[in-house]
């Protein structure tokens, strides 16, 4: 037997009923707030995610899946989405001869090849917005907000988003030169990642999962102290407009995001009582350019949805369905005989090009089973096909609930069953 590689996972059964749900809220959502869909290739040029995730991060450093194709070109697994949406909009000049925002979604797989894990996978998929052109700090706030009410709207509880800001470059600059200065007579007592990242990323050290309780990191200096006015300012306002739209949120200085292309906010979307990030995003204003397009600011967040769907297992919403699911229809149409056969074929276009979902007999099975199959798709009524009442042009229809049951005349049971469901 070929098994599913390591890291990938199946959705089936009631687990394919949330991702549903799931998705549909998402969607839902995006076109509440005017996001537009959009969808880019599963692998990209290797060289868009050296350039935008960063040639030091642990994505890139540790996690893509990297290949040559048949002509030598060295190309990845999307690793994230972020990337491939700045390189079609610098590729589609989206930007041109707009000075509204420019505001994408996408729902889709993604591949780092880390060590799996509760919630981390080699296969994964994210729902993620972009929002493009605007430098406001009610950008931030709004597409916070929009990920901070999807979740609301699921029922997450728990739900805290956890803010910084990383400033402007300026301010990074004086903020990493700190940093520096404070841990490198200390940095022999972390751990081995993080003696490297002093040299590579030292931002990251912040985040280090290793040395999350270690001392010197609880002491570390606090980023908003090295935030230029402008900074601080901008931070301020994004705040502001969280409280305006109610978004619970606290800010905290050690959120530094794995991917090198942050500026300004930052933020995750955390289940305060297990720890687990959701999802994160924040800005990104000199990724288009770096990219190759113009100067356009922009801001994003991505979510985890397998963490997600997983949280909504546990929801009253689902908590009745069985784990091997296999769907609910409006009617159950039996037959046995060929000719009733035919004719459970025939009324069952008929329902289901009104609406009415209905499952028939494609297996030969006998009446017994049928009740049983009938009753395990939570069938409302039942169709029970006999040669007499054919002949008569009469159908038997069973209320599976109250078990009474009416002859209907053949061109008056999509009427009838419309009418009662
Ligand atoms: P990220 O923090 O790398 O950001 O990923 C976002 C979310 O994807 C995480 O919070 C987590 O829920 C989920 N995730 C990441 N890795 C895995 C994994 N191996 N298995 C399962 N879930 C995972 C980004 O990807 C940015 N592109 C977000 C963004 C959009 N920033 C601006 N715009």
């Amino acid at each position: 037997m070929i098994t599913k590689p390591k890291g990938t996972y199946d959705i089936l059964g009631k687990d394919a009923v949330i991702n549903g749900y799931y998705n549909d809220i998402c969607e839902s959502y995006a076109k509440l707030y005017n996001f537009n869909y959009v969808r880019t290739p599963i692998f990209e040029s290797s060289d868009l995610y050296h350039r935008s995730v960063g040639e030091t991060s642990d994505i890139v450093t540790k996690e893509t899946y990297d290949f040559k194709d048949r002509s030598e070109r060295n190309m990845t697994l999307r690793p994230e989405g972020t990337a491939g949406v700045v390189r079609c909009l610098i590729e589609n000049k989206l930007y041109g001869n707009r000075n509204d925002a420019i505001k994408l979604y996408y729902n889709g797989t993604m591949y780092r090849y880390e060590r799996p894990q509760a919630g981390r996978n080699r296969e994964f998929t994210q729902f993620g917005i972009e929002m493009f052109n605007s430098n406001d700090p009610l950008s931030d706030a709004e597409v916070i907000s929009i990920g901070y009410n999807i979740l609301q709207e699921l029922g997450i509880e728990s739900l805290v988003v956890n803010i910084n800001s990383l400033g402007d470059k300026e301010s990074r600059q004086n903020y990493t030169k700190a940093l520096v200065d404070y841990l490198t007579p200390r940095i022999n007592e972390l751990c081995e990642d993080c003696q490297k990242r002093l040299k590579t990323n030292p931002l990251r050290i912040l985040d280090c999962k290793y040395d999350q309780n270690n001392e010197i990191l609880k002491n570390v200096p606090k980023m908003t102290d090295y935030l230029n006015e402008e900074s601080q300012k901008r931070f301020k306002e994004v705040l502001n407009n969280l409280d305006v739209l109610e978004v619970d949120y606290v800010v905290n200085p050690n959120i530094v995001r794995g991917l090198d292309y942050y500026d300004h906010t930052v933020f995750e979307f955390i289940l305060e009582d297990k720890g687990i990030t959701l999802g994160a995003g924040g800005r990104y204003n000199s990724l288009v350019k770096e990219l190759g397009g113009p100067e356009i600011p922009a801001v994003g967040f991505a979510f985890g949805n397998e963490r997600i769907i997983n949280e909504l297992k546990e929801h009253s919403v689902f908590s009745e369905l069985p784990e091997d699911y296999q769907g609910n229809v409006d009617v159950y149409i039996m037959s046995v005989s060929d000719e009733e056969k035919l004719n459970a074929l025939k009324i069952s276009q008929n329902l289901r090009l009104n609406g009415i979902s209905c499952e028939i007999n494609s297996n030969n099975l006998s009446m017994k089973s049928q009740f049983k199959i009938a009753d395990k798709l939570n069938a409302k009524q039942l169709i029970i096909l006999n040669s007499e009442d054919l002949q008569k042009g009469l159908i038997n229809i069973k209320d599976n609930a109250t078990k009474e049951e009416q002859k209907i005349d053949e061109d008056e049971v999509v009427e009838y069953l419309v009418g009662i469901l």
